[in-house]
């Protein structure tokens, strides 16, 4: 690929290192109050909350000008127009196509035509498991799905599982397995009558090692319940590698594909999200496309000012490369987003955990930052002492919904009570005068010192519904390629994993064998350990 252009050479970027100086220095505090109003931004019924980020008008100022100068809105175009942006695989990243959110040129309207057709087809399917029209090999209707698969094929699927619950088929319970370690299937098939048992094997390239270990041994489970024959009824699998789908013995009516052009992290609303369709049925799961499609079209059309993904993904650029600010920690106060850290962690680590630009060269500034987090108000009895009085300075997304689903409304506004709680003390803190004129003693005082001046958005929506959670899950999916865009990292790639696999393979076909001799000292060493407890 051509040389690019180095983002750090930008004018904007050169202001921004003047301000980061300057207001980046100032605290959130002393900027809230100088402010007229709040900062605020609203898409797909989703609020922006960012007043309590280190920024003034300058800064936003600067920031949209990065965009434009770093082409933001022409690589985005250019994503949506199905060209090869993913450039270390010289694909398209197309998963806008999966919620119809694409127009234009042919090869766009074919991957829409064809994600529209594996849609009907997996509607029928969920339609069938939900009525029981669509049986075990004894006849019995299924109630337990297993969706075994990994990363992108396990988080969306699992984190969406559990955010809509409230609209699940409580006749149908859905487990998760991911992990090599043989106790996550376990448990899922100690729960589990073979006879009502469906599997779902989510693989994109099918050759995953855990993935295809959980299914090997799925499979085995079943045959040695009933028989070899149920493997057809009782299998279905989510993947674009036909051939070797087959070579499993899962046949092409209970194969539901999706493309080389939906990045694992992104596939949600493809075939991977099958599982979630059985559960929450294929209208909601409509509902949830609806979201993610509302803000892809906000994302394209809003102007830069009310371009929520826009201002997230830049906000994230200003305190990672500009503040230095290394984690952000994601704060859902939602006991049903409990699983949403980790699905961004592999979102955003993943797509931009990068060090060179598309040409190569490596970046001269901090790329992706450490994503974490765990749902308020659980986090505030364990890490948020580090977040208020820790050494290392956090951003924090705050999420809020202003109405729970069940009849608590009242616990419900305890809840928030909480979160905002947390947003002005991160924000203002408290000073040493102020806790001495609290009562407490002087020479204690310093203990009970808060910084505050931790930077954090506020994300509020009316209820965690599944067009809420498509939407959701959207901005952070554009705040992410934003981010990349300014950046100049390609975030559809993830080499960064392939050496682990490869290296796994090699201890693994070695171990015990003379060709262990060719493994590094230091895992020969670890070897040795282990198997001094094999006696
Ligand atoms: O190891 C990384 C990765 O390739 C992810 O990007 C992907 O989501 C996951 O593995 C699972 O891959 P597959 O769907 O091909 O099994």
């Amino acid at each position: 690929m051509s040389s690019q252009i180095d983002p750090s050479t930008l004018p904007a970027w050169r202001r921004l290192r003047e301000l980061a100086e300057t207001v980046g220095k100032r605290t959130t505090a002393e900027l809230i109050d100088e402010r007229a109003g709040a900062l605020t931004a609203q898409m797909a019924n989703i609020t922006l909350d960012y007043s309590r980020q280190r920024v003034n008008s300058d800064v936003m100022h600067e920031l949209f000008a990065l965009a434009k100068q770093a082409g933001v809105a022409e690589q985005r175009d250019a994503m949506f127009a199905g060209d090869a942006v993913n450039s270390t695989e010289n694909r398209p990243a197309l998963h806008a196509a999966l919620r119809g959110s694409l127009d234009g040129n042919m090869n766009v309207i074919r991957a829409r035509e064809l994600a529209q057709s594996v849609l009907i087809d997996m509607s029928e399917f969920a339609d069938g498991i939900r009525t029981g029209s669509i049986t075990g090999s004894t006849g019995k209707a299924f109630r337990t799905v297993i969706n075994i698969g990994i990363g992108g094929s396990d988080l969306g699927p699992a984190m969406a599982y559990q955010a809509l619950q409230p609209f699940a088929d409580p006749e149908i319970t859905v487990h998760f397995v991911s992990n090599l370690d043989p106790d996550d299937l376990h448990e899922a098939l100690d729960a589990a009558d073979p006879e009502t048992t469906l599997f779902l094997i989510a693989s994109k390239t099918f050759t995953t090692a855990e993935t295809m270990a959980n299914a090997h041994a799925a499979r085995e489970w079943l045959c040695s319940a009933l028989d070899s024959t149920a493997v057809t009824s009782h299998f279905a699998a989510l993947s674009t590698a036909h051939a070797q789908v087959e070579a499993f013995g899962i046949s092409s009516e209970q194969t539901f594909g999706f493309w080389e052009w939906v990045g694992g992290r992104y596939s949600l609303g493809s075939a991977i999200g099958l599982s979630l369709m059985i559960a929450i049925g294929p209208q909601a799961f409509g509902r949830m496309l609806d979201g993610f499609a509302a803000v892809d079209e906000g994302f394209r059309r809003t102007p830069d000012e009310g371009n929520v993904p826009l201002i997230m993904g830049l906000i994230g650029v200003w305190n990672r490369t500009f503040l230095d600010i290394p984690t952000v920690a994601v704060l859902p106060y939602a006991h049903r987003l409990r699983r949403f850290p980790a699905y961004l962690q592999q979102l955003v680590m993943e797509s931009n955990g990068k060090s060179v630009r598309h040409d190569g060269t490596p970046v001269s500034y901090p790329t992706s930052p450490v994503y974490w987090g765990e749902p308020g108000t659980n986090g505030q009895h364990s890490f948020h002492q580090l977040l208020h009085q820790g050494t290392d300075d956090v951003a924090c997304d705050i999420l809020i919904f202003a109405h729970s689903r069940g009849t608590d409304q009242q616990q419900q506004r305890e809840l928030i009570s909480h979160a905002l709680a947390q947003a002005a003390v991160l924000a203002r803190g408290r000073s040493a005068s102020d806790v001495v004129r609290s009562g407490v003693e002087a020479d204690v005082a310093e203990h009970r010192v808060m910084p505050g001046n931790r930077p954090t958005s506020v994300l509020i929506a009316r209820e965690l519904d599944p067009f809420t959670l498509g939407a959701l899950i959207a901005l952070y999916e554009h705040a992410v390629f934003v981010q990349a865009a300014v950046w100049g990292i390609n975030a559809f790639d993830q080499w960064g994993v392939e050496l682990g696999k490869q290296v796994a393979g090699d201890i693994s076909a070695s171990w015990g064998t003379p060709e262990d001799a060719n493994l590094n000292r230091e895992t020969l060493a670890s070897l040795s350990m282990i198997r001094s407890y094999d006696t």
